[in-house]
């Protein structure tokens, strides 16, 4: 049997199992094994379902999974809704600890809920995301974004003052060490990170599919990290935690340059 061409998104082009990072259960080092093999890219499934609810559509259910695992809805009413009371705390406290008026880069942006809160709130936010959709519901939204893949090259290098990593976006490409080496080479020396950390202290790396009802998407990378493996994870970008704390059940952190 031929395996059917699949268009991998850069991430899943790139990924390299990370030292120190437990594979979780179900993990396979290849994509392939465990996996029913997908014909689409997550990114062109997930890119789909918001480009139909940019023209107007309900949202449709899209389905995550990790090999082995049960399907869950992805969480694309949350995304595409206003930022929630934890989310605000978490921006708020950002902001308190940036200049009036700071640039704040939001890497996964999605549909540009906390980009547009933040952008409300006086601050030059930029959204960034691989899905075209995303990024045109972010600019619907009143942010500016960019249609970039966080973890390659993007502008203002050692000019922002903030960088996002929110709702478990610190696990995009599957590397959260390679991530915050990104977000502290974006920073300025006073600038800050915000992580959102793993609820449930997990740290691992796993592949995930996406399934819409028809489609099967192809496994991608994608990383958990709780906040006892944070230190570890930031040594190496030379960013330290000033800060950790739960809300409504989630875990955030602030990091800076050390
Ligand atoms: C879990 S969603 C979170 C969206 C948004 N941060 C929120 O909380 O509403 C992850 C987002 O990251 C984007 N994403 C995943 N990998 C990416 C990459 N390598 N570069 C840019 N965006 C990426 C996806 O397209 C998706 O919009």
């Amino acid at each position: 049997m031929t395996r059917p061409a699949v268009a991998h998104t850069p991430a899943e082009r790139r990924w390299t199992p990370e030292p120190g990072i437990p594979r979780a259960a179900g993990h396979a080092d290849s994509p392939v094994a465990g996996h029913v093999l997908g014909t689409v890219s997550a990114l062109q499934l997930y890119d789909e379902a918001l480009a139909a609810h940019l023209s107007g559509l309900p949202l449709v259910e899209v389905l995550v999974w990790a090999a082995g695992g049960p399907p869950v809805a992805l969480a694309l009413h949350r995304w595409c809704a206003a930022a929630d009371a934890a989310d605000r705390v978490a921006l708020d406290r950002l902001r308190a600890a940036l200049p009036a008026h700071a640039r704040v880069l939001d890497l996964g942006c999605g549909p540009g809920r906390h980009a547009a809160y933040q952008q409300g709130a006086g601050l030059a936010v930029l959204g960034v995301d691989s899905s075209l959709a995303a990024v045109a519901l972010t600019r619907r939204a009143a942010a500016p974004a960019l249609h970039a893949d966080a973890l390659g090259r993007l502008p203002g290098r050692g000019a922002w003052d903030g960088v996002l990593l929110l709702d478990g976006n610190v696990g995009m490409g599957g590397n959260p060490r390679r991530l915050l080496l990104q977000a502290a080479d974006l920073l300025t020396p006073g600038g800050r990170v915000l992580v959102e950390l793993d609820p449930d202290g997990v740290t691992d790396c796993r592949w995930l599919q996406l399934g819409d009802g028809g489609r099967v998407s192809a496994p991608f990378p994608w990383a958990r990290l709780a906040v006892d493996a944070l230190e570890r994870a930031a040594a190496g970008s030379a960013l330290v935690v000033t800060c950790c704390w739960s809300e409504h059940g989630r875990r955030f952190a602030l990091l800076a340059p050390a």
